[in-house]
């Protein structure tokens, strides 16, 4: 059985990340989303709120699951027996960050936790979640980055109602 794990803070999760979860379902057995507790961050949702966000986003993929994880990924990869991570690249920009981390977690892992590319669907290649939360906190409409009910806990977040209430 093959099993990846893809790991990210998700705050909160795009079509972007949603394109890399669907294709990696498709390549892997069993895939593992998990969000990373990062206490040097202030992320807009909670660990609990963006694992329920992908639980929704993800409920009709049924080799997906959903999790959470705090410290080093290699550590929370060798506890789930899980050899390979998945990360979306979407420009040369992610590239030269992402082969640092993917070389540093194989060097610590020695060897045990490879790292794969997936390339964004050109249509989501501008997408990251903070430029969702930008553009929302100036109720811009986000209704092509993230799904309906993402959109809707975004908005409330920044005490603005939903767009679609203003547009009626
Ligand atoms: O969605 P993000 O914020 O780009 O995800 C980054 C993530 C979670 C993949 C990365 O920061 C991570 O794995 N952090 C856990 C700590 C760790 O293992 N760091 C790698 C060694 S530098």
């Amino acid at each position: 059985m093959t099993a990846a794990i893809y790991p990210g803070s998700f705050d909160p999760v795009t079509y972007g990340h949603l394109d890399i979860i669907r294709r990696a379902a498709e390549i892997f057995d069993e895939l593992t989303v998990s969000v990373l507790n990062n206490k040097t961050k202030t992320p807009l949702f909670s660990v609990e709120e963006r694992v329920k966000m992908l639980e929704e986003a993800t409920k009709d993929l049924p080799n997906v699951t959903i999790d959470s994880f705090s410290g080093l990924l290699i550590d929370y990869a060798k506890e789930k027996n899980i050899h390979v991570a998945i990360r979306g690249l979407r420009a040369i920009t992610d590239f030269e960050y992402e082969l640092q981390i993917a070389q540093t977690n194989r060097k610590f892992s020695g060897g045990d936790l490879d790292t794969m590319f997936l390339t964004t669907s050109l249509e989501y290649a501008y997408l990251s979640s903070s430029t969702v939360k930008e553009i929302a906190s100036f109720n811009g409409d986000i209704s092509q980055c993230v799904p309906d009910f993402v959109a809707k806990l975004i908005y409330e977040k920044y005490g603005l109602k939903d767009r679609s209430y203003y547009e009626q």
